[in-house]
């Protein structure tokens, strides 16, 4: 008699990596005998995926954690694991304070999470957060053939070394690291014979990456060859590593999506010094001419902090007149939270007050921008990669070229097709089209 498989819960927190490296998780963890499973109450081993970014994010994780333990305590052989960059940042400490949690992996060294799955099961507490000199990915599970969706992301490069002032990255992910291109082209070939289209190349700082001849560009160069894979974006970039082969592949090569998240963080040059990102809002803005000038229709997105310290009205209002001057398609905007170990953190803090005020007026010019670009794409043309059915029956949801969200009405089974559509109307996330192909 076999017995039933052992269920696996993962939550995941925080950006695409964590995504990406909780179906890695998940996949190693298969071949221990795990499946995987949405609800925490039928799991025998809960993941928790964190991260460690600004306070709020890792605070998440001991709330969850205090959740759990009554789930503990109805399911004694039920088995809690930390993952992710909190796990890294705090590994000790964690074990040390909950005793709900069995075993603690940072995100280098989680391919040793089935031995340490053994450990646990035998009775033991087990923490790892060193950063091996093997490469995980090496060693980690072939990647699951099971049908999957069209879209994917995959992670090419990991860690960073530009040592943002406020920045936890290089602390938890290490120093830059890029995989080989014979490893990635590989690994999308299997993303496409399982039904993906569209692949989302990942890396904290993914336009560093150097591990083909011709950099990032090198490497959409081969990705694009292979049959199938129909659109290619990457995320997230530093405007210091925008080089020139990879702004003229936004104009040459037609699988690159027109569609560019590219943080700047702050437009006052006093506050980027100080933020040791080292170019000055107007460099950026040159740099965003030189991409547009490449790919005019090109969608621009970034992330600001507000309220880094030392802020003062004139360096928000130089903020204001930077997002002004890009016009974005979207912006993600975040009160600046002190992180342990980081530079910033020793520096007198903006009031709270002040930050909110920021926030609100910074977040209401992005949303009206937002706004206007969708406006702009109402009785344009593009395609639409769509992804699975809507609320509303005969509804389709997908993705434009843009990454804009994208509803369609049709009989037909839309689910990773790529058609043709003209744009009817906006709602404050969507646009509504209509099949033209
Ligand atoms: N406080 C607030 N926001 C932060 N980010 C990174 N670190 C901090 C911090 N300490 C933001 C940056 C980055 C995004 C991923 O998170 O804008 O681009
Ligand atoms: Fe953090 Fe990005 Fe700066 Fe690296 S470049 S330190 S990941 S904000």
């Amino acid at each position: 008699m076999t017995s039933a498989p052992k269920k696996l819960f993962i939550k995941t927190y925080g950006c695409q990596m964590n995504v990406y490296d909780s179906e890695r998780m998940a996949e190693a963890m298969g071949g221990e005998g795990y499946v995987q499973t949405d609800r925490a109450e039928d799991a025998d081993m809960v993941l928790l995926n964190t991260c460690h970014i600004r306070e709020k994010a890792a605070e998440k994780l001991y709330s969850d954690l205090g959740r759990l333990k009554a789930l503990k305590l109805d399911n004694p052989n039920l088995k809690i694991g930390v993952t992710g960059c909190v796990a890294q940042a705090e590994g000790d400490e964690i074990i040390r304070r909950m005793p709900v949690v069995d075993l603690v992996v940072g995100p280098q060294s989680y391919h040793r999470l089935p031995a340490m799955e053994r450990a646990v099961q035998a009775g033991g507490r087990v923490v790892d957060t060193d950063f091996p000199e093997e490469d995980k990915f090496d060693i980690l599970a072939a990647r699951s053939k099971a049908k999957r969706g069209p879209t994917a992301f995959l992670t090419v490069q990991e860690g960073c070394d530009k040592f943002c002032a406020f920045c936890v990255v290089p602390y938890t992910r290490g120093s830059e690291v890029s995989r080989p291109a014979d490893r990635i082209v590989t690994e999308a070939r299997g993303l496409v014979e399982a039904g993906v289209r569209d692949i989302t190349l990942l890396g904290q700082n993914v336009n560093a990456y150097h591990g083909a001849e011709g950099g990032l560009a090198g490497l959409v160069g081969q990705l694009a060859a292979i049959d199938g894979l129909d659109r290619i974006r990457y995320t997230t970039s530093h405007p210091n590593d925008m080089d020139d082969a990879l702004i003229a592949a936004h104009g040459n090569e037609p699988k690159l999506m027109p569609y560019l998240h590219l943080p700047v963080q702050s437009g006052s040059d006093k506050i980027l010094k100080a933020m040791n990102r080292k170019h000055t809002a107007e460099q950026y803005l040159r740099l965003i001419e030189r991409i547009r000038a490449a790919r005019p229709d090109i969608l621009l997105t970034s992330d600001f902090i507000v309220g880094f310290p030392g802020e003062t009205d004139a360096d928000f209002d130089a903020t204001m007149a930077l997002v002004e001057a890009v016009g974005y398609g979207a912006a993600y905007s975040f009160k600046y939270s002190a992180r342990p170990g980081t530079p910033a953190a020793e520096r007198a803090e903006v009031d709270a007050e002040v930050m909110d005020a920021r926030l609100q007026t910074l977040q209401a010019l992005i949303t009206r921008q937002q706004r206007e670009r969708q406006d702009a794409m109402v009785g344009q043309t593009t395609t639409v990669l769509f992804e699975k059915p809507g609320r509303n029956p005969g509804q389709w949801g997908g993705k434009s070229e843009h990454l804009h969200a994208v509803h369609a009405m049709s009989d037909e089974d839309l689910r990773g097709q790529i058609r043709k559509v003209r744009v009817t109307a906006t709602a404050p996330n969507s646009l509504t089209a209509e099949l033209i192909g």
